[in-house]
């Protein structure tokens, strides 16, 4: 077995790891970490440790590590057809078979999945499909995507631009021109600290509404959204908001694609996010608890109204000009298959939102009260702490004193992995959503620790 020192060295010189700082990881200046296996919630590496994670990855390994069933059923595709193509009408039994299953779980009115690889393409294939929409209805003008601040929808092009994040943008020239943002549904960041959560909300319809009018509807394709804000923060939506946003996209024409990256398949307690919340979208954006992420899999699961359109499509102009080589992979589609099966067979939907309310409450009796936890919020088994330099007048800490990511080290030490959410001092949680309520404690009680470690 190589030693560590020397993966260590092969690591800095030759692996460009995403979202990483490149230059102080090639200096090796920044921890690393070479994982090594997994087991239920934790995590285990080669110098040892055993550790809790607490954001199952990237909030993507939802039934948890060291499930058999799923390696089991990836090996037996990959021994029988480890690929073929989904072109011209080829499938396997896998990729038909979760294609069901998905549309089995899907709002009714859904009709098909597209499959690709991960939230990123997914959310690129939804663009294509709702331009290539409005041009079949003859509306060659009505393509802008709308998307808000704070919004994560993908690092592409186009997703990148959709992201509503300073460092999705900077640099690479983001966000294309077609992409236009909108006020983050943030409560507690409101600008106004006068407006009560009604207030907010009206002001969030108006901003929109006032967008769209400015731009002209006749531009505006569709709306993109996550049913609660995730990498943005993990800020669940004000009280009436989707109530608020809907009705003016339908007066408007506007489609309504859901990224449920994250939300779909049991992250909310309920098997989608979409009817958690009373959105009804044209398109759901699916990925990460797809296969829990033992492979890469994602899909655009598409409306009966939209699906009707794209059919006519192709009537008028040929199979439709959109497809990646590894879509519906059968070794992705097998996982799928496996793994939603144990979500239904563990119960993991209902223990998503029993466990993650009950680590929501532990957390808000050990940091509730202190002078910089701003907020403890969440849904599900998703939550996140926000630190603020002063309770009272709901003032943040400057970015340099880089808060947030302090609390997340101190908490590593303690032996459980949180996420330093990228803009704003917030320490996210998305644990598997096999959280057992002890692990619940553990996370909770350390959290406290590491937070008074930090800022008293
Ligand atoms: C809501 C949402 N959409 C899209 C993506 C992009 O997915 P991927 O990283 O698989 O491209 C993510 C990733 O975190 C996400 O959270």
């Amino acid at each position: 077995m190589l030693t560590n020192d020397q993966l260590s060295q092969w690591d800095r010189e030759n692996f460009f790891h995403p979202s990483t700082h490149l230059a102080q990881h090639a200096r090796g200046e920044t921890p690393s970490r070479i994982v090594t296996g997994g087991s239920g919630c934790h995590i285990e590496d080669r110098d040892g440790n055993r550790l809790l994670d607490a954001f199952a990855g990237l909030y993507c390994v939802n039934v948890g590590y060291g499930r058999t069933e799923i390696a089991e059923a990836i090996a037996e595709q990959a021994r029988e057809l480890a690929y073929y193509h989904a072109y011209v009408g080829h499938g396997t039994e896998a990729s038909i078979t979760l294609s069901k299953m998905i549309l089995d779980r899907a709002p009714d009115h859904m009709s098909k999945v597209y499959f690709g690889l991960g939230g990123s393409d997914a959310n690129e294939t939804n663009v294509k499909l709702v331009w290539y929409y409005n041009n079949i209805l003859g509306r060659p003008e009505k393509k802008k995507i709308i998307s808000r601040w704070r919004g994560y929808h993908g690092s592409g092009l186009m997703t990148g631009s959709l992201t509503g994040l300073e460092l999705f943008h900077k640099k690479f020239d983001l966000p294309l021109p077609q992409v236009l943002h909108t006020e983050a549904p943030y409560y507690f960041r409101r600008a106004d600290a006068t407006q009560d959560e009604a207030g907010f909300v009206a002001h969030c319809a108006a901003e929109l509404e006032a967008l769209i009018e400015r731009e002209g509807a006749d531009t505006i394709a569709a709306f993109i959204g996550e049913p609660i804000l995730g990498t943005g923060g993990i800020v669940p939506p004000p009280t009436g908001y989707w109530d608020a946003i809907q009705p003016i996209l339908k007066k408007h024409d506007i489609l309504l694609i859901a990224d449920e990256v994250v939300t779909g398949f049991g992250r909310l307690g309920t098997m989608f996010g979409s009817p958690h919340y009373g959105i009804r979208p044209d398109i759901i954006t699916i990925a990460k608890g797809l296969t829990s992420a033992y492979a890469p899999l994602s899909g655009s699961i598409i409306s009966e109204d939209m699906w009707s359109v794209l059919e006519k499509g192709t009537d008028e102009n040929g199979p439709i000009g959109h497809g990646w080589t590894y879509s519906a992979h059968p070794i992705s589609a097998a996982a799928g298959v496996a793994n939603l099966k144990l979500i239904d067979s563990l119960g993991l939907v209902e223990n998503a939102g029993s466990t993650g309310a009950y680590l929501r409450g532990l957390l808000l009796e050990a940091l509730g009260e202190h002078a910089h936890v701003g907020e403890v919020r969440g849904d599900g088994m998703l939550a996140a702490l926000e630190f603020v330099a002063d309770r009272d007048s709901r003032s943040f800490f400057d970015a340099s004193e880089k808060v947030g990511p302090r609390v997340a080290a101190a908490l590593l030490e303690r032996g459980v992995i949180a996420r330093a959410m990228p803009q704003g001092d917030i320490l996210g949680f998305a644990p598997p959503l096999c959280l057992s309520r002890t692990e619940a404690e553990e996370i909770a009680s350390k959290a406290a620790e590491a937070v008074r470690a930090v800022l008293g």
